[in-house]
C-alpha cells in the first residue's frame, strides 16, 4: 500500500507530534525538546524526547525514534498502513484509496448501521426502564441502591419480557434482521431458525467504547434463580471484548493518577455510588494485552480489586503479569470475607475502600500469598517445596523487588535469607541461559541485515555519511556529485541517503522521509540523527568515512584472498597471482597506516 509523500506530509502536519505523544506520555520542556518517561521501554528517569521543530521523537534509552507515525505504530502495535489510518482518523482525513475502495466503504457503512442500531437499542431499553412496564427493573435497581444518578451515568435500562419487543421496534425503523443479528441484538435459534430478542426480562448495562458509542450490552437477571446470571454481547464487527474495558469511556477527560480494575458491571457502579469514579471492569475475563495497552494511555498505575476467590486464579495472575509487562505499576487490593467491591462499598463506604487502597500490596507479594495457599507450611516437605517455587518466582523479579519478597519467604519458612539468595542465584543462572537461547532463536528468525551489527566499523562509517548529509546541504551536494552512496551497503542508510540526495531541501524533508519508513529503519535513522557527535567540516568527515570504508573493504579482500589460498586444488599460477595481490594490498595498507 503506497501513500503519496505529499499526503503523508499533510497527515503529519495535521498530527502535531507533541499533541499525539501527549496522549500517552506527559512531557516537560527542557532546552529545545520536551522530555518524558519512555512509554515504549518503560523507565524511571526521562530519556524520551520530542523535538517540536523536527516533529520527531527519540528515546536515548531504547533508541526508538521517528515521526508521529512510528510512535503510533509502537504504542498501538499497528502496522504502518494501520498507523496511518489511525492518524488519518484522528485528524479527520480520508485515506486516499478509501475514497474509491468500494469494499472498505461498504464495511464502514455497515458498521455505522450497527452503531446506530446499538444506540437506538440502548435508548429503547432506557425508555422501558423509565416507562410503564419498568416497575420490576426499577425495584431491582432500588434494592441494590442504584439510583437515578447511576442510571444516567451508566445509561442503564431494562429489556422487557417478550420475544420481539426490540426486534419490532428496530425493524420498524428500517433495520434488517441481518443487521440486528450482526450487532448481537437478536439471536437465531439454531434448531427452529426463529429469530428473537437476545435480551429479555433483564436489566441492561450498555457497554460504551472509548469513542463514546454504544457497542454492546450486559444483561442481568433480576432473580437469583434465573440462569445464566449475565448474558453479554459476543464479538461483533463493532465490539471486541479483548479490546474494551467497561467504564473506560467515562475516564476520558479526567487527569488520572491511577485506575482501579474490578471484575463486574455492578462493582464499577457500586464504587461510583461510594464516590470512587476511577474504576473500570474487565468483565470477568482474563486481561488481554490490548486492554493493558489501552490502560497505559490513561494511567501508569493500576489497582486490582477482584473478588477474593477470583484474583488468585492462574488466568487472572497471568492477566496481571500482562499489565506489569506493559509497564504499569500494579498493586492488589485484597478484600476480606470474600466480599466483592460492590458489597464492600455498601458495607464500609468510601472510608473503608480508601483504607483498603492504602493497604494494597505489590503484585509480587500477592503472588507469593497465592502460591503459599497451595502448601501446608507446618509440614517440612511443603515448606521446602514452597521455598523452591517462591525462589523461582523471585528469580524473575527486578533486583529491587527481590529483597522484600526474600524477607517474606524467610519469615514464612524459617529458612535463612542467605540460603534463599543462593537458591535464587542458581535459578537466575538457569533463566539467563534459556533467555539467551530464546534471543538467539528470535534473532535468527527476524534477521533484517540492515538493522543488525549497527555498531560494526563499517556501519558506523556509513551512518556517519548519511548523518552528515542530514545536517548539511553542502554534504548532500558533495555526496551526490561524487556518487559516494555507491560505497554505502546498509540498505536503510543507503535508502535514506538516496532520498536526501534526491530532495530539493534535504534538511526540511528529513521528517517526511522518515515518516514513510517502517519502525525498525525509522528508529535506526532517528538514533543516528540524535547522536551527539562533534562535526567538523561535513565534507572532510565524509572523506574520512569513505577512506575508512575503503580500508575495511581492503581488509575484507585480504581475508577472502587468504581463504582462497587455503582452498584445495589451486593451480600454481593462480596461487602466485593471489599471493601477489595480497602482497600489493598489504603494501598499500602499511603505506597508509
Ligand atoms: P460476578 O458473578 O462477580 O458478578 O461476575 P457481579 O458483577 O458481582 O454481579 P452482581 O453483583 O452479582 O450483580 C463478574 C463479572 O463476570 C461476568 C460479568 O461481566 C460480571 O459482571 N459474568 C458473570 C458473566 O459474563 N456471566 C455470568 O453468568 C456471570
Ligand atoms: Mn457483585
Amino acid at each position: 500500500m503506497a501513500f503519496t509523500q505529499s499526503w503523508i506530509d499533510e497527515l503529519l502536519a495535521k498530527n502535531d507530534i507533541v499533541s499525539v505523544v501527549s496522549g500517552y506520555v506527559s512531557l516537560k520542556p527542557k532546552g529545545r525538546r520536551l522530555w518524558g518517561l519512555c512509554p515504549i521501554h518503560g523507565e524511571k528517569t526521562a530519556s524520551f524526547s520530542v523535538s517540536p521543530d523536527k516533529q520527531m521523537f527519540y528515546c536515548f534509552g531504547c533508541h526508538a525514534g521517528g515521526t508521529a507515525i512510528q510512535f503510533i505504530m509502537q504504542m498501538e502495535r499497528l502496522t504502518f498502513p494501520e498507523a496511518v489510518r489511525f492518524l488519518a482518523e484522528r485528524a479527520g482525513m480520508t485515506v486516499p484509496e478509501d475514497r474509491d475502495d468500494e469494499q472498505y466503504q461498504q464495511e464502514r457503512a455497515r458498521k455505522e448501521r450497527l452503531y446506530q442500531a446499538c444506540n437506538l437499542a440502548a435508548r429503547f431499553y432506557m425508555e422501558n426502564l423509565i416507562g410503564a412496564n419498568g416497575g420490576p427493573a426499577r425495584e431491582y435497581f432500588a434494592r441494590r441502591n442504584i439510583g437515578s444518578s447511576a442510571v444516567k451515568r451508566f445509561g442503564l435500562g431494562y429489556a422487557p419480557e417478550g420475544w420481539d419487543n426490540l426486534k419490532n421496534h428496530l425493524t420498524a425503523q428500517g433495520f434488517t434482521e441481518d443487521e440486528l443479528l450482526d450487532a448481537g441484538l437478536l439471536v437465531r435459534n439454531p434448531n427452529s431458525g426463529r429469530i428473537y430478542d437476545a435480551y429479555r426480562n433483564r436489566v441492561i448495562f450498555p457497554i460504551i467504547g472509548v469513542n463514546g458509542r454504544v457497542i454492546g450490552f450486559g444483561a442481568r437477571v433480576m432473580n437469583q434463580e434465573d440462569k445464566p446470571k449475565y448474558i453479554n454481547t459476543g464479538d461483533t464487527p463493532i465490539y471486541n471484548k479483548r479490546r474494551n474495558l467497561y467504564g473506560l469511556n467515562l475516564q476520558k477527560s479526567t487527569r488520572l493518577s491511577s485506575l482501579i480494575m474490578v471484575e463486574g458491571y455492578t462493582d464499577v457502579i457500586g464504587m461510583y455510588n461510594a464516590g470512587i469514579e476511577n474504576v473500570v471492569a474487565s468483565l470477568g475475563t482474563a486481561l488481554t494485552e490490548e486492554q493493558a495497552r489501552l490502560l497505559t494511555r490513561y494511567v501508569s498505575s493500576v489497582f486490582i480489586a477482584y473478588d477474593g476467590d477470583a484474583a488468585g486464579q492462574n488466568a487472572t495472575l497471568r492477566g496481571l503479569d500482562i499489565l506489569q509487562k506493559e509497564g504499569l505499576d500494579v498493586r492488589v487490593i485484597v478484600f476480606p470475607d470474600n466480599l466483592d467491591p460492590d458489597e464492600y462499598c455498601r458495607k464500609y463506604g468510601k472510608e473503608g475502600i480508601d483504607a483498603l487502597i492504602d493497604a494494597a500490596i505489590s503484585l509480587n507479594s500477592f503472588k507469593l500469598i497465592c502460591l503459599k495457599r497451595g502448601f501446608d507450611l507446618s509440614k517440612d516437605h511443603d515448606r521446602e517445596k514452597y521455598a523452591m517455587d517462591a525462589c523461582r518466582m523471585i528469580a524473575r523479579m527486578e533486583p529491587v523487588q527481590q529483597e522484600a519478597c526474600i524477607a517474606q519467604v524467610s519469615k514464612e519458612t524459617g529458612l535463612s535469607v542467605a540460603s534463599l539468595e543462593a537458591q535464587i542465584g542458581r535459578d537466575q543462572k538457569r533463566e539467563t541461559v534459556s533467555e539467551q537461547n530464546a534471543r538467539r532463536r528470535a534473532g535468527a528468525s527476524s534477521g533484517r541485515d540492515a538493522l543488525k551489527d549497527v555498531n560494526s566499523a563499517r556501519n558506523i562509517a556509513e551512518g556517519m555519511i548519511v548523518s552528515c548529509m542530514a545536517r548539511s546541504a553542502e554534504a548532500v551536494k558533495y555526496v551526490r556529485e561524487n556518487q559516494i552512496l555507491d560505497s554505502v551497503r546498509n540498505t536503510v542508510y543507503k535508502d535514506f541517503g538516496l532520498k536526501l540526495a534526491a530532495s530539493e531541501d534535504p534538511e526540511k524533508e528529513i521528517h517526511s522521509i522518515v515518516g514513510t519508513m517502517e519502525e525498525g529503519p525509522a528508529s535506526l535513522i532517528s538514533s543516528l540523527l540524535n547522536k551527539d557527535t562533534q562535526y567538523g567540516s561535513p565534507v572532510q568527515m565524509i572523506d574520512d568515512c569513505v577512506e575508512r570504508i575503503r580500508k575495511i573493504e581492503r581488509d575484507e579482500l585480504i581475508d577472502s584472498l587468504g581463504r582462497q589460498l587455503a582452498a584445495p586444488g589451486l593451480s600454481p599460477e593462480n596461487r602466485k597471482d593471489i599471493l601477489m595481490r595480497i602482497q600489493e594490498l598489504n603494501r598499500q595498507k602499511n603505506a597508509n597506516n
